[in-house]
C-alpha cells in the first residue's frame, strides 16, 4: 500500500486513485479519529482520515494528559504505546487539598491495583500519526472545505461521500460509513438535519488558566486544590515540566495575568500547612479554556457515526475528554468489525445507546468533581460549607474515596 509520510503535491497526485474509495471515511485526526483508524486497520478494515489542520499543529496542540488504564492498554494493543510506556509517568493516586491539608486518594488500594498514566495528549498524537503512516493507512492533513453527503439512510444502497479540497483541488471520497471525529467545531454534527438530534448543555461560570512551566513538579502526584480564592491544579508533563491551572473567568484576558501574578495566585491557592512548597520556573505556555458539559443524542444518523468531542464535551476537572473519545471509537470499531465480518448491523444500530451509557456516567463524574472543587462568584456561605463537607466526606469515607477512585481510573468497558 502507498505510504503518505510526506505530503508533497506529487505524492498526493499519485495517490488520488487510491483516495477515491474506502470503507470508513474518518473526519478529524484527533485522538478519536486516529485511534479509530488504527482499530479498523487491526481488523483489516480500510479507512481514510481527513484533517483540516497541519500535522505540526495537531502534534503540538497542548491539551490534557491523563490516560485511564483502559486507554493505555488500547494504545499498546494498537502498537502505538512504546514511547508512552518509556516516557509516561504511572500514578497510583491523586491528592485533594483543602483547608491547607492534603488528602491522598490511593487508587491502587481502592481499585484493586489500577492507576493512570500521565502522558501529554500531543505526544500520544505524534505516536498515533507515526504508527498510522508507517502501517500504510491513509491520513491527509491540510484538507479544506470538508463536507459530507448521502449518509442519512442506514439501509439505502447509496454510498455516503466526503467532499474536500487538497492543494486547491476538489476531491470526493466515497465510503460505506462516515465517522465524525471532528471535535466540537467540526462539520459532521451540524450536517445532521435539524430536529434529529437533541443537545444537552451546561455552561460553567468559570474557566481555567493553564500554564506549562520549566519547573520540576512540586508533587509526585496531582494536587486538586479547593481554596477560598478558587480552584487550582498541579499536574505535570515530565520530571522537568509542570502543568498548572487556576480557576478564572471564562473569558479571562491573559494580558492581565503577567507571570508574577500567576505564581502569586498559585502559591496562595496551593498553600499547605504541611511544610510543602511550590517550585517556580519559566512559563513556556499560557492559555485560557472555558468550561462546559454537552451531549448530543443520538450520536448517529444513518451511516454517520459521531464520536469524541464532536458528540460530547466534559469539563476538564476529571481529565476525561480524551478517554471518553477513545471509549466511543472502541465501541464503533467493534460494531464495524462485526458488520464487515458477519453482515450483522445490531451493534452499529446500538452504537449511540452503548456509548451514551458511559458518556452520561462520565458527565456525572466530571460535573461532580467540578462543582465540588470550584468556587462560584456570589456563592453563599451555605454552599461553601457544603463543598467543604463534600471534600471532608470524600477524603474520610472509604466508600466515597472508592467512588472517586473507580471513576478516575476509568469505569470498565461494556
Ligand atoms: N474536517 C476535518 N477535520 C476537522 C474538521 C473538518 N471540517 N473540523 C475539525 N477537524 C479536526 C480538528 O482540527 C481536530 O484535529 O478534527 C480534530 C478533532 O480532534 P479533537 O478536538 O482532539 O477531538 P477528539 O478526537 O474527539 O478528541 C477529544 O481530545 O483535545 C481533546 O479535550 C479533547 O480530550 C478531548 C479529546
Ligand atoms: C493536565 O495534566 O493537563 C490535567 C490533569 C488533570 C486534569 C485536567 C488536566 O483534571
Amino acid at each position: 500500500m502507498v505510504t503518505f509520510a510526506t505530503q508533497s503535491a506529487q505524492v498526493f497526485e499519485e495517490s488520488l486513485s487510491d483516495l477515491m474509495r474506502t470503507q470508513v471515511g474518518i473526519v478529524g485526526a484527533g485522538p478519536a479519529g486516529l485511534v479509530l483508524s488504527h482499530l479498523l486497520h487491526l481488523q483489516g478494515i480500510e479507512s481514510v482520515v481527513l484533517e483540516t489542520r497541519s500535522r505540526k499543529y495537531c502534534e503540538e496542540r497542548v491539551r490534557a494528559g491523563v490516560l485511564e488504564q483502559g486507554t493505555v492498554d488500547l494504545l499498546n494493543e494498537i502498537g502505538a504505546g512504546e514511547r508512552m510506556m518509556r516516557e509516561g509517568m504511572v500514578h497510583y493516586g491523586v491528592n485533594l487539598r483543602f483547608s491547607g491539608r492534603t488528602h491522598h486518594i490511593d487508587f491502587r488500594e481502592l481499585t484493586g491495583g489500577r492507576g493512570i498514566m500521565i502522558y501529554a495528549q500531543h505526544e500520544m498524537i505524534k505516536d498515533l500519526v507515526k504508527a498510522l503512516l508507517a502501517s500504510g493507512d491513509r491520513l491527509f492533513f491540510d484538507v479544506e472545505d470538508v463536507s459530507i453527503r448521502d449518509f442519512g439512510e442506514a439501509k439505502s444502497s447509496a454510498k455516503p461521500s466526503i467532499l474536500f479540497r487538497k492543494d486547491g483541488k476538489a476531491q470526493q471520497l466515497t465510503c460505506d460509513f462516515i465517522a465524525g471525529c471532528d471535535g466540537s467545531h467540526g462539520v459532521c454534527r451540524p450536517s445532521i438535519p435539524h430536529g434529529v438530534i437533541t443537545s444537552f448543555e451546561r455552561i460553567y461560570p468559570f474557566g481555567w488558566l493553564g500554564i506549562l512551566a520549566e519547573a520540576p513538579p512540586s508533587s509526585e502526584e496531582l494536587i486538586y486544590a479547593y481554596h477560598d480564592r478558587g480552584f487550582a491544579l498541579l499536574s505535570m508533563r515530565s520530571p522537568q515540566i509542570s502543568r498548572l491551572y487556576l480557576q478564572c473567568q471564562p473569558e479571562e484576558d491573559l494580558d492581565e495575568w503577567p507571570d508574577d501574578r500567576i505564581w502569586q495566585e498559585l502559591h496562595a491557592r496551593l498553600a499547605s500547612t504541611e511544610g510543602w512548597t511550590l517550585t517556580e520556573g519559566r512559563i513556556i505556555q499560557k492559555g485560557v479554556t472555558g468550561m462546559r458539559s454537552s451531549v448530543i443524542e443520538p450520536m448517529q444518523y444513518g451511516k454517520l457515526f459521531i464520536a469524541g468531542d464532536a458528540a460530547h464535551i466534559v469539563p476538564p476537572t476529571g481529565a476525561k475528554g480524551l478517554n471518553l473519545a477513545v471509549a466511543d471509537v472502541r465501541v464503533l470499531a467493534r460494531a464495524l468489525a462485526e458488520y464487515y465480518s458477519s453482515g450483522r448491523q445490531d451493534l452499529l444500530e446500538a452504537y449511540s445507546s452503548t456509548c451514551l451509557r458511559r458518556v452520561w456516567k462520565v458527565q456525572r463524574f466530571s460535573s461532580w468533581m467540578t462543582s465540588m472543587l470550584h468556587r462560584r462568584e456570589g456563592e453563599n456561605a451555605f454552599d461553601h460549607r457544603l463543598e467543604l463537607a463534600e471534600l471532608d466526606y470524600v477524603t474520610s469515607s472509604r466508600a466515597a474515596s472508592q467512588t472517586l477512585a473507580e471513576n478516575y481510573v476509568g469505569l470498565p468497558m461494556e
